[in-house]
């Protein structure tokens, strides 16, 4: 009988030998919170082991992960002064200039840039008197945001505002000023989801009216969807992305095949807290749910998987 699948199945020896998919440490990115509005670590609805913290905290947290070898991490600041324009960006600053000075190369620490952390109304840009899109001056904020995190010394930009021609506008005032080494990792293909959740919770930037669905794509949408990655890549992403990851999985290889560029998927929030909160209740377990999830990304074409499970991904048997 011409059975082949259960003859390559004997044991874990050979089940191990047939693996098509595996990954490395460096290939998981870890989100952190950093926020001038907390003093003590907050916890994070559906996400454990993850925290929103002052600067102090995030330092030590970072100690303690790299004792896992955890090193790829994506930094989101949070502010306490929301403004309509004319954001300041001392803490921002701080909070990047603080973890790099501390960690040097020894971290990879990417910078989640947006204006929905900064904005008193909580939207990824700015509007103008007709409350309208200002996209002009969305583009310009972004870049300015970007270039103050590049002299901070951050080590790579990620726009996830959604802003059509944001990557040109960031990568041109980057290079304007020498920072021409520093990557761009566009969020390239983002829906408006309700997996964001327990995201907008922590990052502090739920919008005051209305919904992300004037900048966001219609999750309805494939071919917009690629277009949106085509776009980035036109304007010099270096690396591409979808997210919600997980429910993005049929967008990545077409996204690679018309650029040529590596494309990674964000478990979001609510993604990952839909995983935990199941096996709180015993529904399944954790660890293997959980590496089951990065596997099917990864098999769906993902280059690399930013996850809240980043940290403890040790406990899961990922080599370095
Ligand atoms: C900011 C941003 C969001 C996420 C990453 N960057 C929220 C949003 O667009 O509303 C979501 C990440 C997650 O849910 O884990 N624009």
């Amino acid at each position: 009988m011409n059975n082949i699948l259960m003859r390559l199945k004997k044991n874990n020896i050979l089940r191990n030998m047939c693996v098509e998919t595996t990954f490395l440490k460096d290939q998981l990115i870890q989100p952190i919170f950093v926020s001038e509005n907390v003093n003590e670590k907050k916890n994070i609805p559906g996400i454990p082991n993850n925290y929103v913290m002052n600067i102090k905290d995030s330092l030590t947290q970072i100690e303690n992960d790299l004792k896992d070898k955890c090193r790829n991490y994506l930094i989101f600041i949070v502010p306490s002064n929301k403004k309509e324009i004319d954001f300041n960006l001392d803490f921002q600053q701080k909070a990047i200039s603080k973890i790099k000075e501390t960690f040097k190369d020894e971290i990879f620490l990417w910078a989640d840039v947006c204006l929905c952390s900064m904005t008193s109304h909580g939207h990824c840009c700015v509007f103008d008197k007709n409350k309208n899109i200002d996209l002009k001056s969305s583009l310009s904020y972004l870049s300015k945001v970007a270039v103050s995190y590049a002299e901070a010394g951050i080590d790579g930009i990620s726009p996830s505002d959604m802003m059509d021609g944001r990557t040109y506008a960031i990568r041109k005032a980057l290079d304007n000023i020498n920072y021409n080494l520093i990557p761009i990792m566009s969020y390239s293909t983002k829906f408006a989801s309700n997996f964001y959740g327990p995201f907008r919770y922590a990052a502090d930037s739920t919008p005051a009216f209305g919904d992300r669905k004037q900048y966001q794509l219609d999750f309805r949408n494939k071919s917009e969807a690629i277009r949106a990655s085509v776009r980035c890549y036109n304007e010099g992403a270096d690396f591409l992305m979808v997210k919600p990851g997980q429910g993005s999985i049929d967008l990545i290889e077409p996204i690679k095949k018309k650029t040529g560029l590596m494309v990674g998927a964000y478990q979001v929030s609510g993604e990952y807290a839909g995983i935990t909160l199941a096996a709180e209740k015993k529904l399944f377990n954790l660890d293997e749910a959980l590496l089951e999830s990065w596997h099917v990304m990864k098999r769906a074409g993902a280059q690399f998987i930013i996850t809240y499970g980043a940290r403890k991904s040790k406990d899961l048997g990922i080599s370095e």
